[in-house]
C-alpha cells in the first residue's frame, strides 16, 4: 500500500502537525468543511487581532499585500487572470452573482445535471418563473454521471446555458467537466460549473475544462475559513454580465445620473467584506499548491477506494457512489438506523460526518429512491488507520444497535 509514487512525496507526519485537530477528532467531513491548517488559522486569526488592535480599516490597509493576494493565488490554482477573480462570502453567492447577470427570455433552455445542487436548482426554478426559460435536466449515462452524448443531442439555437455540478454533494462522482466544456465550446453555449466540492480537492484548469464561468467556496477541499469564496467569470465575458446588484465596490457613480461598472470581475464583488477570511483563503490555496494538488488527489481517491472497500465487505452497509471516476466523497446507508443516528452515534467515536437528505437532491435521490445518505469524505490528512477504525466503530455502532 505504501509502494506508491504518492507515497514517496508524500509528508502525512508535516500535514497532521500542520493540523492540531488530527490529535482529537477523526474528521471525515471535509465536504461539509475541512479541518483549516495551522498557516490558514494564524493569517486569519492575526488578521482579526489587528483589526480588535488597531482598526478594521486600518488592518486592511496595513494588511493590503496580505489580503490582495487571494486574486493572484486563485488565478494560479485554477489558470486564468487575476482581473478574472471575484471574492465573495460564498460559492453560493458567488454562483448567484454570475447566474442572475445572464439574461434569460420566455423559451431559452437550461440545461443541467440529474445531481445538481439544491440552491442552483431552486435558482433555475426561480429564473424559470420569472422569464419563462425552461429547464432541462440531461440524462445520466450508465455509470451515473451526465451523459456527454445525451447533453450532445439535446443542443439547438434555444439552449442559452449549461450548468452543472462537478463534484455532486452527495455522492462519489466526478463529472466529465472537460468533456461538457468541449460540447459547449462547439456549440458556443455559455458554460457555468459548480466546482464547489472539486477546487483543492482535485486539479482544476479552466482553460482545459473550457467553462466560461466557475464557483467555489474556501472552507471544504480548500481547508480555509467559513464565510469566504470565489467565482472565476472568463475575460471576454465579464462587460456582458451586468450583475444584479451593484454596490460602491462593483460600480463608480461618476456623474449625479451615471455609474460605470468594473470592468473586470470586482463587479461582482461587494464593498463590505470578510478580509480576515480574504486572507485566510490566500493563505489556503498557497498551502494547497505548496503540496501539489495532483499528489493530494490521487492520495484522497486512494483513501476512498479503501473506504469503499472496507464498507462493501461490511455485510449492513450499502455503499451508493456512482460514476466512472470517484473523488474523495463516499456515500451509504447503514441497515437499521437512519443517517443521522448513524452521524450522532459516530460523534460518540469523536468521528465526524455528514448527513445527505433526500430534498437536497430530489432528481436524483428521490429516482434511486434513497431517504437518506450517511457522507463521508475523505482529505489528504486522513490516514489509512483512520478508515480502518471508522468501519471499527461503524460495527459497534451496528452491534449496539441490535442489543
Ligand atoms: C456542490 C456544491 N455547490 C455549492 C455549495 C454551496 O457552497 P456554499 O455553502 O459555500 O455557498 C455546496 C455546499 O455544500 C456544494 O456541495
Amino acid at each position: 500500500m505504501h509502494n506508491t509514487p504518492e507515497a514517496a512525496t508524500f509528508d502525512l507526519a508535516r500535514a497532521r502537525r500542520d493540523t492540531p485537530a488530527c490529535e482529537s477528532v477523526l474528521h471525515f467531513n471535509n465536504a461539509g468543511a475541512s479541518l483549516m491548517p495551522q498557516p490558514v488559522l494564524d493569517a486569519v486569526v492575526n488578521h482579526l487581532k489587528l483589526e480588535a488592535a488597531i482598526g478594521g480599516y486600518e488592518a486592511k490597509e496595513r494588511q493590503l499585500e496580505i489580503v490582495e493576494h487571494v486574486y493572484d493565488a486563485a488565478a494560479r490554482l485554477i489558470n486564468c487572470t487575476s482581473g478574472e477573480i471575484a471574492v465573495v462570502e460564498n460559492a453560493t453567492r458567488a454562483w448567484d452573482m454570475a447566474f442572475y447577470s445572464i439574461p434569460f427570455a420566455p423559451g431559452d433552455r437550461i440545461l443541467t445535471a440529474k445531481a445538481e445542487y439544491i440552491s442552483n436548482y431552486i435558482a433555475y426554478l426561480q429564473m424559470a418563473r420569472r422569464t419563462g426559460a425552461k429547464i432541462e435536466v440531461i440524462p445520466n449515462d450508465e455509470q451515473g454521471q451526465t451523459s456527454v452524448e445525451a447533453l450532445r443531442r439535446m443542443i439547438d439555437e434555444r439552449v442559452k446555458l449549461i450548468s452543472i455540478t462537478h463534484v455532486p454533494t452527495h455522492g462519489g462522482l466526478v463529472n466529465p467537466a472537460a468533456q461538457i466544456g468541449q460540447v459547449a465550446r462547439e456549440a458556443g453555449v455559455l458554460y457555468l460549473l459548480d466546482a464547489c466540492q472539486s477546487v483543492g480537492q482535485m486539479p482544476i484548469d479552466v482553460q482545459q475544462i473550457g467553462c466560461d464561468i466557475l464557483t467555489t467556496t474556501a472552507r471544504k477541499f480548500l481547508r480555509g475559513p467559513r464565510g469566504i469564496g470565489f467565482l472565476y467569470v472568463r475575460r471576454e465575458l465579464i462587460e456582458q454580465l451586468e450583475p444584479p446588484f451593484l454596490d460602491m465596490r462593483a460600480a463608480r457613480w461618476v456623474t449625479k445620473d451615471a455609474y460605470e461598472i468594473s470592468p473586470d470581475a470586482r463587479r461582482f464583488e461587494n464593498w463590505e467584506m470578510y478580509f480576515a477570511g480574504k486572507a485566510g483563503l490566500g493563505v489556503a490555496i498557497d498551502y494547497a499548491l505548496d503540496w501539489n494538488v495532483e499528489v493530494t488527489w490521487a492520495r484522497i481517491k486512494r483513501l476512498a477506494e479503501q473506504l469503499r472497500g472496507r464498507l462493501r465487505e461490511l455485510d449492513f452497509v450499502t455503499v451508493h457512489d456512482q460514476g466512472a471516476e470517484r473523488c474523495g466523497i463516499v456515500t451509504f446507508n447503514v441497515e437499521g438506523p437512519g443517517s443521522a443516528e448513524v452521524q450522532r452515534r459516530l460523534a460518540e467515536f469523536r468521528i465526524n460526518v455528514s448527513v445527505s437528505l433526500e430534498e437536497y437532491s430530489r432528481l436524483d435521490l428521490s429516482e434511486r429512491g434513497i431517504k437518506d445518505l450517511v457522507r463521508a469524505s475523505v482529505h489528504y490528512y486522513n490516514t489509512e488507520e483512520e478508515v480502518e477504525r471508522f468501519c471499527e466503530c461503524l460495527a459497534r455502532v451496528n452491534a449496539d444497535k441490535t442489543v
